[in-house]
């Protein structure tokens, strides 16, 4: 029998990315043939600023994302994403892991990266609880584990604009609970702004600087949940009812 393989930490490396992106959005529509799904949506979001995106299913959420992850060409309008030092690093998250099943936690976290950031990729996954399964491939790991080794992922490439599509939909509530816990220290360590879409109004609620609700193809509500985080659930209950509201 071989014995494990011994993991060794790297000495402590900060999951600082620098300074947020600042994200610049005006009047920008898409459009896929006749179908307009966004129709001159105009979003600022500050460096560092934290903002979730609600909306009706087919209302254009996961679109925004992709056009500023430069995935989906836009047909009108102006996005700017910047970053004071240099090219804003802009990482997706999905709510499927999409992390390959032939690969080690590890080496999916670390997948495009140069070797010399083997380190980092290990600081981030011991930043999601997971440096004791480095060499562990996705399918002997748990749903929740695949969406760390995901999140791990998404840091180890510095993002300045961290994009997260519904990353915990798929997750049981129990699990979900902790991965905010875990989120939210992840956010407040590495400082990247942050897009989270999420059907969830007590998660955009509670994670968030800013929630905005996509109807129409604009942004039809911007709101400011109150009290600084960790939020008390009462204190949040006006403004939950109100998006709901407007949700329905
Ligand atoms: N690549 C595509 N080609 C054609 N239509 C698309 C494409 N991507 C999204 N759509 C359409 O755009 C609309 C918005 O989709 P999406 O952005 O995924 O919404 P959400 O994430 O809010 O549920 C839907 O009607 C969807 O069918
Ligand atoms: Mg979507």
């Amino acid at each position: 029998m071989t014995a494990a393989p011994v993991v060794r930490l790297p000495a402590p490396v900060s999951l600082r990315a620098g300074d947020g992106a600042s994200v610049h959005v005006q009047n920008l529509t898409v459009k896929f043939g006749a179908n307009t799904v966004l129709s001159d949506l105009t979003l600022d979001v500050a460096p560092g600023e934290r903002v979730a995106v609600v909306g009706a299913s087919g209302g254009g959420k996961t679109t925004l994302l992709r056009v500023l992850a430069g995935l989906t060409p836009h047909s009108a309008g102006q996005v700017q994403i910047r970053q004071a030092s240099d090219t804003a690093r802009v990482r997706v998250m999905f709510q499927e892991d999409r992390l390959l099943p032939w690969l080690g936690a590890l080496d999916n976290v670390t997948l495009g990266l140069p070797r010399t950031e083997r380190a980092f990729g290990l600081t981030a996954l011991a930043g999601v609880g997971l440096a004791d399964r480095a060499d562990t491939y996705p399918h002997e790991l748990s749903g929740g584990q695949r969406q760390r080794v995901a999140l791990a992922r998404a840091l180890a490439h510095r993002p300045a604009l961290l994009l997260l599509d519904e990353p915990f939909g798929a997750l049981d509530a129990l699990t979900r609970a902790s991965m905010h816990t875990l989120l939210e220290t992840l956010l407040d360590e590495t400082g990247a702004t942050t897009l989270l879409v999420t059907h969830d109004l007590d998660e955009a609620l509670k994670l968030a600087d800013r929630v905005i609700l996509l109807r129409g193809g604009e942004v039809a509500e911007d709101v400011r949940p109150p009290a600084p985080r960790p939020r008390d659930r009462t204190a949040l209950e006006p403004l939950r009812r109100h998006l709901e509201g407007q949700l329905l």
